[in-house]
């Protein structure tokens, strides 16, 4: 046993299998670590500042493997209203570019992930008159209207500006981009029946129908990246706007998701839940992330209250302060990844509160990480 092992075993857990290696296509990984998309309000016009960037280049020289950079609107005008956040433009490509730079600097590697904004109200829509939120059926959640239903041409529009965005992104430097398709935005909500009444091709009675537009929006992206390029593609059962919500009953039907978005050229699953240990389904304790890797060969990222004893949303709605979870739910995360569960792992609020978590982690000083704090949100 090396001294760091000691050390990581005197402190109650020991995380080595999470940091082997992993090869993903081009991509090479040193460890299982990843930050997840979370937007912080830190962008001016569409463009990173430096205060995000340098964010994200701590993180990466902290231990964390793969940065993905908070949700970013694809380039079409009905992608946000709300200029806080990311976009990628060819006004915003230089800025993202430096981004990009400072965390392959600081020897991490990044992927973009790429957005649009769906029937969701985020905000900042009296800076722009005019604009129209556009989704598949006009609502934002089951019987509240928001915006309008896009129209065929209106998708085609989107699904090349969908592809038009990663090869940007690709142009720029970053190592992949995800996909956003989950917690209730565009793609989501093609996904969710209870936002999906479309009577044409992208709707229907069957998740597999559903699935059309976001399989034919990834294919879009491969054709336009190339073979070789990462896309992860980020899925949730879970909505902003109704946690109990689910995209799939059963396994059979996640299994047809999963299939249509394999087979249009995914490269990784971001499987989006609130808490990792949470089962998905009666009879077994696998949660999604479990389930969706059972369906596929291609790798998962778990995610969920990594080192935190209350879920995103208790968070941003301000129902309750996290606090550190002890070793047991450390010991947990290992136990699953070593039954092949997932491949990876992204830790969200841990690595706000603390940019070198990993490296804590890694180094057997669980007792310095400094924790997260709602506070630490500055725009809430
Ligand atoms: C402030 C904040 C912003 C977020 N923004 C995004 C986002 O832009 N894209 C996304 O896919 N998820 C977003 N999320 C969800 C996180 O990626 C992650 O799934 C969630 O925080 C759970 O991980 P954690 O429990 O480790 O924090 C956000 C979360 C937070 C706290």
């Amino acid at each position: 046993m090396t001294e760091v092992q000691e050390a990581r075993a005197g402190a109650g857990h020991d995380i080595t299998p999470l940091l082997q290696p992993l090869r993903v296509g081009s991509l090479r990984l040193p460890n299982r670590f990843v930050m997840p998309g979370m937007q912080r309000a830190w962008c001016v016009g569409g463009a990173p500042t430096s205060r995000l960037g340098e964010y994200y280049a701590r993180r990466a020289a902290g231990g964390t493997a793969l940065v993905i950079t908070e949700a970013c609107a694809i380039d079409h005008p009905s992608a946000t209203s709300n200029d806080l956040f990311g976009w990628i433009t060819a006004a915003t490509a230089d800025a993202w570019r430096s981004c990009v730079a400072g965390v392959h600097r600081a020897g991490g590697r990044i992927f973009l992930q790429l957005w649009h904004q769906g029937g969701v109200d985020t905000g900042g829509t009296e800076g722009k008159p005019g604009f129209v939120a556009l989704s598949p059926s006009g609502l934002e959640r089951p019987g509240k209207p928001f915006g309008r239903p896009a129209s065929l041409a209106e998708l085609a529009e989107i699904k090349r500006a969908f592809a038009d965005s990663a090869a940007r992104a690709r142009e720029i430097g970053a190592d992949g981009v995800e996909v956003h398709a989950c917690h209730g935005y565009l793609l989501d909500q093609f996904l969710w029946p209870g936002t999906n009444q479309r009577a044409d091709r992208y709707g229907g009675p069957t998740l597999g129908e559903r699935a059309t537009f976001p399989a034919e929006v990834v294919a879009a992206i491969r054709a336009a990246a190339g073979p070789d390029f990462p896309i992860s593609v980020r899925l949730s059962q879970w909505k902003e706007a109704d946690y109990d919500a689910k995209i799939a009953d059963t396994s059979d039907e996640l299994g047809q998701l999963v299939t249509a978005l394999r087979s249009a050229g995914a490269g990784l699953f971001h499987v989006s839940t609130r808490r990792f240990w949470t089962p998905e389904w009666d009879g077994s304790d696998l949660g999604l992330a479990g389930w969706v890797k059972s369906l596929t060969d291609a790798p998962v990222i778990a995610v969920g209250s990594v080192g935190l004893d209350v879920d995103v949303m208790a968070t941003l709605t301000g129902s309750a302060e996290a606090r550190p979870t002890g070793t047991a739910a450390i010991e947990d995360l290992v136990r699953r990844f070593q039954r092949g569960d997932f491949d990876l792992v992204s830790v969200g609020r841990s690595l706000i509160g603390d940019p070198d978590w990993v490296a804590k982690m890694r180094d057997g000083r669980m007792n310095d990480i400094r924790p997260f704090r709602r506070a630490d949100l500055d725009f809430l």
